[in-house]
Parts: structure tokens; C-alpha cells; sequence
């Protein structure tokens, strides 16, 4: 029996290259790294399954390359790098990792808050450089994060994680999303309201929505006006949805306290990015879901999805739901 050809164009865990093994003839990407265009459409020629991830872009281009391609199995949860009309005007399923990297992208997101906060990477710094020649009151004096209030853009399953983590430290939580949560609203006292309000009551906003074209560039000059000077903003989503000049603006001129940053326009992100120069900004590289137990949970749910497309089931996280008959 010839098996299904499969190009693997991300090193995932060995927990998931396992349940390949017997299952598909795969080739996998040996090391980080985006594999170049010509080298990786030329892979696609008789695969009928791709594993990839944020760095391959996939798109017409790619599907003309791949005429035999059922699914596009991607290892993260977010799909904003994938064309899905595109692929599902051409019959193609495309999965995505969702559940799995919801307690780790949380705890990422609230890590930024309480660094950003409490200037915690700044303190580091501050005591390594030899500069910390006495203790006094108001040596390194940041906001404080218990019973303030955070506002959190985009309600799904990270918006709660990060709502319920929020309550722990009994702040009252805000939120605006495309639809109620029901849920939230029971179970952890949200209230919903409308972005305006959410960006002028906060101390913290949190973004936990996708990128779409309706997403893009949410947060710009006038919303960022219209915070509070001691406000903060974390992103720990998708760099497109702030706007990079005006964040750098308001953060390099007070018009909020600082930001948090886990997620970029360009990543990684160039050295020369202006946001890297501001002691207020915060910045880690894309490692929300870089947990042991989220990334191994993403290999293996990313190697499921792509088995049961190609074995004929209705795979467990498809995204274009209308491409199965
Ligand atoms: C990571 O950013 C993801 O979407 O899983």
C-alpha cells in the first residue's frame, strides 16, 4: 500500500512525528526556520498533506504548487497565514491546535501584565548592571495589579483563561468581543462593553482576538488617546493588530504608561524596531504557548488533524467547516 506523501515544514516534537510514522511518507524540516519559497512549493509537488506553521505562508501560490493537497494541518492556533477562501473555494481542509495552548498562552499574557507592571525586566537589569547602590521608596516603583481593572479584547478561550487568572487577583474584568460570553459573564463577573469604554475605563488591556482584515490595526493613535496615562497594553495575539508607530508614540510620550509585547509586525522582530528602545515596552519572542505540555499537545493534535483528513475523517479543529461533505 503506497501512503499518503506528507511535507512536515516545522520541526514538531517527536510525541507527534510518532503518530506520523507508518501512517504517511513524510519529509520533515530538520531545524527552525522558514524553509526558502522555490524549495518548499517544489516539496508540495505530490504531497497530500502539509504540516506547517506562522512562518509558511500559504496561499494560492502554494496551492498551485500542490494540485494534490487535501489539508493544511497548522501548528498553532491562529490561521491568519493561511488563505482559507483560497483554500476552501479548492476543497482543501485547513486544522489548526486550538485548547492545548490556552493555559500557557494565558500565563503568558499575565506574565506580561505583572512584568510590565512592576517593571520587572527593568529591575533585573537594574541589580545586574551594579546601579543598585541603595534601597529606597521609590526605586522602581510601577503600577499595581491586584483589584485593577483589565479590559480584554476578544472573549474566546484565552480571553477567559486570562479573565479567570484576572479574578485571582481580584480585578474586575472588562471586555468587548464579536459576540457575548455568556459564560464569562456568570461565572467570572465580566461585563461587556463597548470598546470605548473598555480602552477608557482599563488599567490593562489585553488583546486575545485573531487577525482578520476587520482586526487589523485595532489599536492606533486614537484609541491609544484614549487610555489612561497609566494604562498598559499587552499583546500576546498578533503584531498587526497595533499599530507599531503610534504605540511607540504614546508609550515614548506618556500618552499610556507602557506595553507588553509578545507578538510582532515582522518576526522576529527587526533590532533596529523603534519599540525596543523604550525601557516601558516589554518584549518577549513570540513563546505564549511555549510550554513542555502546550507544545507537545500541539504536536500531536497538529499530527491528528492532519491523519484524519487523510485517512477520511472529519478531522477533531477544522477551520473551513464547509469543506466537509
Ligand atoms: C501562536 O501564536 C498561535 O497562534 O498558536
Amino acid at each position: 500500500m503506497t501512503l499518503p506523501k506528507v511535507y512536515v515544514g516545522i520541526p514538531i516534537q517527536e510525541v507527534g512525528l510518532k503518530l506520523l510514522r507508518g501512517n504517511v511518507d513524510f519529509k520533515v524540516l530538520e531545524k527552525n526556520g522558514v524553509p526558502p519559497r522555490d524549495e518548499l512549493l517544489r516539496d508540495l509537488r505530490d504531497v497530500e498533506g502539509l504540516l506547517g506553521s506562522i512562518p509558511i505562508r500559504v496561499d494560492a501560490e502554494l496551492f498551485d504548487a500542490a494540485p494534490k493537497l487535501r489539508v493544511v494541518s497548522n501548528y498553532a492556533v491562529g490561521y491568519d497565514n493561511i488563505d482559507v477562501p483560497e483554500a476552501t473555494k479548492r476543497g482543501i481542509c485547513i486544522t489548526n491546535t486550538p485548547d492545548v495552548l490556552t493555559p500557557a498562552t494565558a500565563d503568558l499574557a499575565f506574565s506580561l501584565i505583572l512584568a510590565s507592571a512592576r517593571r520587572l525586566i527593568e529591575a533585573n537589569a537594574f541589580l545586574r548592571s551594579g546601579d543598585w547602590k541603595v534601597w529606597g521608596p521609590e526605586l522602581l516603583v510601577g503600577q499595581e495589579v491586584a483589584g485593577s481593572t483589565i479590559g480584554i479584547i476578544g472573549m474566546g478561550n484565552i480571553g477567559q483563561a486570562v479573565a479567570k487568572r484576572a479574578r485571582g487577583f481580584d480585578m474586575k474584568v472588562l471586555y468587548f468581543s464579536r459576540s457575548r460570553c455568556p459564560e464569562a459573564e456568570s461565572t467570572l463577573d465580566a461585563k461587556y462593553v463597548p470598546l470605548v469604554e473598555l480602552l477608557r475605563e482599563s488599567d490593562f488591556v489585553s488583546l486575545h482576538c485573531p487577525l482578520t482584515e476587520s482586526t487589523r490595526g485595532l489599536i492606533g493613535a486614537k484609541e491609544l488617546r484614549s487610555m489612561k496615562k497609566t494604562a498598559i497594553l499587552i499583546n500576546t495575539a498578533r503584531g498587526p493588530l497595533v499599530d507599531p508607530q503610534a504605540l511607540y508614540t504614546a508609550c515614548a510620550e506618556g500618552w499610556i504608561w507602557g506595553a507588553g509585547l509578545d507578538v510582532f509586525v515582522k518576526e522576529p522582530v527587526p533590532l533596529d524596531e523603534p519599540l525596543l528602545k523604550l525601557v516601558n515596552v516589554t518584549t518577549f519572542p513570540h513563546i505564549g504557548s511555549a510550554s513542555r505540555i502546550a507544545r507537545d499537545g500541539m504536536a500531536i493534535r497538529s499530527a491528528e488533524n492532519l491523519l484524519s483528513v487523510l485517512q477520511g475523517k472529519k478531522p477533531r479543529d477544522l477551520v473551513n467547516k464547509e469543506v466537509w461533505k
